[in-house]
């Protein structure tokens, strides 16, 4: 079976309105074209609105599905509220948040501005605050029977990172919040759960976590016991089916989509992964030599 093959039923989606923050590229395009071919309603939110409309009609030609661009910077409450309108009034309801809008770059912390700083939190914290509180406000007042809440966040969200530290900051912040409103909100039949993706390129982390020739020097790829980076059809199937009703049991989880890499960067002794196959003959017999 081909990994980068499409997994549900054609219909799983079907009658589902999703707003995807950041849908205009990367892997939020890729996760609305899957949602689209599976049937829902797509509202992509970004704040480049020119983008986000080349993105739609691209989608929309490529799977006749129904896909509208919407601009809003998350960043702002006041915005996130009209954006919800705008969906509403577009599709009559809405059904799934994706907060997949975020901001990065590599730094030295000691180098960043208070504004540098504040700028990631702004856009991957507070953005998917103000999109969480506001959608889950309406599902509320709304009595709606059934929504979900996915947050896409990264394995250093729990394990934290150097030189990318206002991100992992916000990333576990945005954890936080899942797992707590997954209890909170579930009464309301709210689910709330997250993706933690490893390595997936894309051109907008690309170029803002390895630019110029550090994507040769740091091949990501030799970072992951599986060998190989992600593709973007494997994180699409597992979103798509974290926002269908398939998944209805499934609540406060966090799922790695990473191929093991966060646990080789963890395990004490995963650095003998260097030794030789023909070493561990040598070896055991050393160590059986000690006990005689
Ligand atoms: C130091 C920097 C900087 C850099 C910006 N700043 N880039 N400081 N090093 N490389 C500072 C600026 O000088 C300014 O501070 C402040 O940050 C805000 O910068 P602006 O350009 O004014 O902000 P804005 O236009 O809002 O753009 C936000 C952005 C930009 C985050 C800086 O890169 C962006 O639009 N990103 C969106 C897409 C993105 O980042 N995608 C990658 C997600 S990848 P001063 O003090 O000068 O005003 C991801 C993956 C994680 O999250 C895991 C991968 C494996
Ligand atoms: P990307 O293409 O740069 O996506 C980020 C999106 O966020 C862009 O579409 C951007 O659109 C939007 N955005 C940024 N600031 C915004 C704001 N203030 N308001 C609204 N939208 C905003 O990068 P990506 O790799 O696909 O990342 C998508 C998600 O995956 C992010 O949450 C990222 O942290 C996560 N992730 C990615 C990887 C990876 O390997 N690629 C790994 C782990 C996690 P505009 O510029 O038009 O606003």
């Amino acid at each position: 079976m081909d990994f980068s093959a499409k997994m549900l039923r054609d219909d799983a989606l079907e009658g589902k309105t999703i707003v995807v923050t950041g849908g205009g590229s990367g892997l939020g395009k890729s996760m609305t074209k899957y949602f689209l071919e599976l049937g829902a309603n797509v509202a992509i939110t970004s704040r480049d609105i020119d983008k986000l409309k080349a993105t739609a009609s691209e989608l929309q030609s490529e799977t006749g599905g129904n896909c509208l661009a919407v601009a809003c910077d998350v960043r702002h409450y006041e915005q996130v509220e009209v954006m919800l309108k705008t969906v509403l009034d577009s599709f009559g309801r809405v059904d799934v948040l994706l907060n997949n809008a975020a901001g990065n770059f590599i730094s030295p912390t000691e180098r960043l501005s208070a504004n540098a700083f504040d700028t990631i939190i702004d856009i991957v914290l507070k953005g998917s605050k103000n999109c969480t509180l506001a959608f889950g406000k309406h599902w509320i007042d709304a009595k709606q029977q059934s929504a979900v809440v996915l947050n896409i966040v990264t394995t250093y969200a729990w394990t934290g990172s150097a030189y990318v530290v206002p991100s992992a900051t916000a990333k576990a912040g945005v954890l936080a919040m899942t797992r707590s409103l997954a209890v909170e909100w579930a009464k309301y039949g709210i689910r709330t759960n997250a993706i933690a993706p490893g390595p997936f390129p894309t051109k907008g982390a690309w170029d803002r976590l390895l630019p110029g020739d550090l994507k040769d020097k740091f091949d990501l790829a030799k970072k992951v016991p599986l060998k190989r980076v992600g593709d973007h059809q494997e994180l699409a199937n597992l979103a798509a089916y974290l926002v269908s009703d398939f998944s209805g049991y499934v609540n406060g989880e966090v799922i790695t989509l990473d191929g093991g890499e966060w646990l080789k960067g963890a395990g004490q002794f995963n650095l003998l992964e260097a030794i030789p196959e023909e070493m561990w003959d040598m070896l055991e017999a050393m160590i059986k030599a000690k006990k005689a």
